[in-house]
């Protein structure tokens, strides 16, 4: 890339440390990939500090610690120590299981600045189902208390699904039993194990219907009532006629760094079949801007039509590489989320197949190693 191209893709702003694939949880959701049981490797404390380190100097400003779930990683203290002596703003992406007030403390004091808990529902039977794990949500509940205790801002996240999504009102409930001060309730987008698990998880129209306004109705009542919990409901993007502008653009704001050290320009970017570097073998910097991987969707010049002479380009960049590629087997197909995809009878399909969905919670495919072990050999 000329300089005067460098100058105009900017810095990665937002770095993404996906610290590990292990997880004591087996969400049938989870975003990582269906094969990660054959990706062992982990990059060592010195390796991620120096990716930290670049990322920084390249201007940086935002680091997530996830995964798998991140806690496993018995360096995490030293990690975020490294990351605020950077100066960068620091995010928690948890679980909750395997934290301790212990825990919660040390980070404080290493200058964590933000926790995001994830729970599954709002009631331990079906939290617990969902995730695979009979001690999850009590130790989710505690956990939840001890972030709020030790300062943080309270941030739950709840990823919904048709199992859940008739649970609002009782979701809500509970986040501000626990005095919670945002509250993320996420619809369940399709990649990773969800995508495998997409009839059995997606929500019919009319479900969404209702949820949504039960959310909007639970928020006039906690305004009548002066009370600041912010909740964000995040529609899934099947039941839009236009795709969203995913990560922002290819390449824009967001790097991944996968545990191995795979830098992708979004989390599910693996899956293409598209050659990503390693930080172990280069320079983020080259990464970022010289790598192919990372210049492969940059700008309009990739487009097919219709969106390459479409007026909303500049707006949603054709929608997600992912999703054109899990739905159409090319990634430089419009994203068929678009009603002006001609891909578009493929998301139709998925909202009446929703419609007359059966499956219960023991027909999904739970997200472990077994499961990764039979799907990557099958
Ligand atoms: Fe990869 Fe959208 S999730 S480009």
């Amino acid at each position: 890339m000329t300089a005067a191209a460098e100058a105009r893709v900017g810095p990665p702003l937002w770095l993404l440390a996906e610290l590990t694939y292990r997880c004591p949880l087996q969400c049938p959701y989870c975003s990582n990939p269906l094969d990660y049981a054959s990706q062992q490797q982990e990059l060592s404390t010195e390796q991620w500090l120096d990716v930290l380190r670049q990322g920084r100097a390249m201007g940086a400003a935002q680091l997530g610690f996830s995964g798998g779930e991140p806690l496993v990683r018995q360096d995490l203290p030293e990690l975020i120590a490294g990351a605020r002596d950077l100066g960068y703003y620091t995010n928690l992406i948890t679980s909750g299981i395997g934290l301790t007030e212990a825990k919660v403390q040390a980070f404080a004091e290493a200058g964590l600045d933000h926790i995001q808990v994830s729970f599954q529902a709002s009631d331990p039977e079906l939290n617990n189902a969902v995730a695979g794990s009979r001690k999850a949500f009590e130790q989710k509940l505690a956990m939840a208390r001890a972030v709020k205790a030790a300062g943080y801002p309270m941030v739950l996240n709840f990823v919904i699904h048709r199992h859940n999504i008739h649970q609002m009102n009782d979701i809500l409930a509970l986040c501000e039993n626990l005095d919670a001060d945002y509250v993320e309730l996420a619809t369940c987008q399709y990649y990773g194990w969800a995508f495998k698990n997409r009839e059995g998880l997606m929500p019919s129209k009319a479900q969404l219907v209702q949820a949504e306004h039960e959310v909007n109705c639970y928020r006039d009542d906690l305004r009548s009532r002066d009370r600041a919990m912010k909740v964000i409901f995040v529609t899934p993007d099947y039941y839009e006629e236009r795709p969203k502008a995913c990560m922002n653009g290819w390449g824009n704001l967001f790097l991944t760094v996968a545990p191995d050290g795979t830098a992708l320009p979004c989390h599910s970017a693996r899956l293409l079949p598209i050659d990503f570097p390693n930080v172990q073998t280069k320079s983020l910097n080259d990464i970022w801007y010289h790598s192919p991987g990372f210049n492969h969707y940059r700008g309009d010049s990739w487009m097919p039509e219709p969106c390459r002479s479409c007026d909303e380009k500049d707006k949603d960049f054709g929608g997600c590489r992912c999703q054109a590629y899990l739905l159409t087997g090319n990634a430089d197909n419009a994203d068929p989320v678009c009603s002006k995809s001609p891909h578009n009878d493929r998301i139709l399909a998925a909202r009446t197949a929703a419609d007359h969905a059966t499956a219960g919670l023991d027909d999904l495919i739970y997200r472990n190693a077994r499961n990764s072990k039979l799907l990557y050999r099958g």
